[in-house]
């Protein structure tokens, strides 16, 4: 499938998911700019994919940072202009239970999984809009189907994160601008290793990264997978509290 893309952004690109689909873009000849708080980490990463001969730069960035992200992206604008795809990936997810709710992480969670998703977007959109092009990309979960009981934040950050990316799609056509919610299950990276709970059908991170890639390309408007966890997620959205409860009842059992 052809790559039109000239610049790709990618908030949380130090390591999983973000790191890996900055490594699949620039191999596919898009330039790419990796943020994220991790200066070393995105520095590495950006040499090694020019050592390959692509073309990377690494901003360091905290999107919870309204300011700094705009200057990340105004900077990446300055050295690899227009920027097309922006793939708001940065994510933090960790357990927080409803008997102890640890106010800091769920602070935490809202700020990098809503607000600085959309900060990165607001950053990207004045441009897109005025060139008529581009791509948003938010980076959502399964989870956002229904609340994990040990995962309160988290859930409802992606579930969030859908509504945002959905408002945003059914606006932003009128630009010609596509943005696509990616709906992943489990994949190995540092956050699912960190995660103490069952993570039924995870994948490894180099075919999940493809599915996504592919899905960008194609820019699927919501694209959910792997298809199994996806149409089981689906179907759980649905269900009264009398079906769903025991299965989540279940499942807080097991983590
Ligand atoms: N792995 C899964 O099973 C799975 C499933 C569905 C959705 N997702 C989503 O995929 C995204 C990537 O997660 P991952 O699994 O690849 O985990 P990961 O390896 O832990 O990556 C998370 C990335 O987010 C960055 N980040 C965190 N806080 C940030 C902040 N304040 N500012 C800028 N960057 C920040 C981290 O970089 P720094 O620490 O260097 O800032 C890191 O690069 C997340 O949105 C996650 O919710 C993951």
């Amino acid at each position: 499938m052809k790559n039109e893309y000239e610049c790709a952004v990618i908030t949380g690109a130090s390591s999983g998911i973000g790191e890996a689909l900055a490594k699949r873009f620039a191999s596919a000849g898009v330039k790419v700019a990796l943020l994220s708080r991790r200066t070393d980490r995105i520095e590495s990463r950006a040499k090694k994919i020019r050592d390959a001969g692509g073309q990377a730069i690494a901003i360091q960035c905290d999107v919870t940072d309204k300011n700094a992200t705009h200057s990340a992206i105004e900077e990446t604008r300055k050295q690899l202009d227009p920027i097309d795809l922006l793939i708001a990936n940065a994510g933090f997810g960790q357990k927080i239970s409803a008997e102890k709710i640890d106010l800091k992480k769920f602070e935490q969670t809202y700020k990098v999984n809503i607000l600085g998703a959309i900060y990165s977007i607001a950053a990207v959109l004045p441009d897109m809009i005025e060139k008529r092009n581009g791509h948003i990309v938010g980076i959502s979960s399964h989870a956002s189907y229904r609340a994990y009981p040990k995962f309160m934040g988290y859930s409802g950050t992606k579930a969030a994160l859908n509504r945002e990316l959905e408002a945003m799609r059914n606006r932003l056509y009128k630009w010609d601008i596509d943005v696509t919610t990616i709906c992943a299950g489990f994949i190995r990276t540092e956050m699912t290793e960190k995660a103490d709970i069952p993570q039924p059908l995870r994948m490894e991170l180099e075919p999940a990264t493809e599915r996504i890639y592919w899905a960008i390309l194609k820019r699927r408007k919501f694209y959910s997978f792997p298809a199994i966890a996806a149409w089981y997620h689906r179907f759980a959205g649905i269900m009264p509290p009398a079906l769903f409860d025991p299965i989540a009842r279940r499942y807080d059992a097991m983590s």
